[in-house]
């Protein structure tokens, strides 16, 4: 991605302090979203790493990496695959749960979606604790699929995702954009 680019995205990402509570510096990406030159050259920058990684399939995770993977994976022309959070898919389904700070939460993929034929990039909006992306990928084993890789637009680096993921990414890169 060129600088460019990359200042193009990040000068379309607002920060809103306080919310949801206080003390947390919300990372909007509507701005970039509402943008179509900025969206078009996500969706292409993204599009592109599912082609240099080998990619046959894309998985989004709910609720916004849904908006950023869905017109990735048609750019490149392939499937698009929601990982959802616990009861929303009405087949027969995959669940993984992982530790929040305070409780867990659950993520499911419907069973048919992924095979061990497929090659999986995994795209969200965000990479905080990390723990929603190591749930996707474990999903994504667990169906006997291949890992291609995952990508996000942001990193908040202070939150220890990065580490969290190593294991379940096992040699697959994690692109944070
Ligand atoms: C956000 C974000 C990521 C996840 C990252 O989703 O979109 O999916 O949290 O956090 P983690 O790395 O600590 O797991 P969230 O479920 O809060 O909201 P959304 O449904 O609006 O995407």
């Amino acid at each position: 991605m060129s600088d460019g680019v990359r200042e193009l995205l990040l000068s379309r990402i607002r920060d809103v302090a306080d919310y949801p509570k206080p003390g947390v510096m919300f990372k909007d990406i509507t701005p970039l979203l509402a943008d179509p030159e900025a969206f078009s050259a996500l969706t292409d920058t993204l599009a592109a790493l599912c082609v240099r990684h080998g990619a046959t399939k894309v998985v989004g995770l709910e609720a916004r990496g849904f908006i950023l993977a869905a017109p990735a994976a048609v750019r490149a022309g392939l499937g698009f695959i929601p990982v959802r959070k616990a009861g929303k898919l009405p087949g027969a389904t995959l669940s993984q749960s992982y530790e929040l700070e305070y409780g867990t939460a659950e993520m499911e993929v419907h069973a048919e979606d992924v095979s061990d034929a497929d090659r999986v990039l995994v795209i969200d909006d965000v990479l905080a604790t990390g723990g929603t992306a190591e749930a996707s990928l474990q999903l994504v084993r667990r169906a006997g699929a291949q890992v291609a890789g995952v990508a996000v637009l942001l990193e908040l680096g202070f939150l220890g995702g990065r580490a969290r993921l190593e294991p379940a990414l096992k040699d697959a890169p994690l692109e944070a954009l």
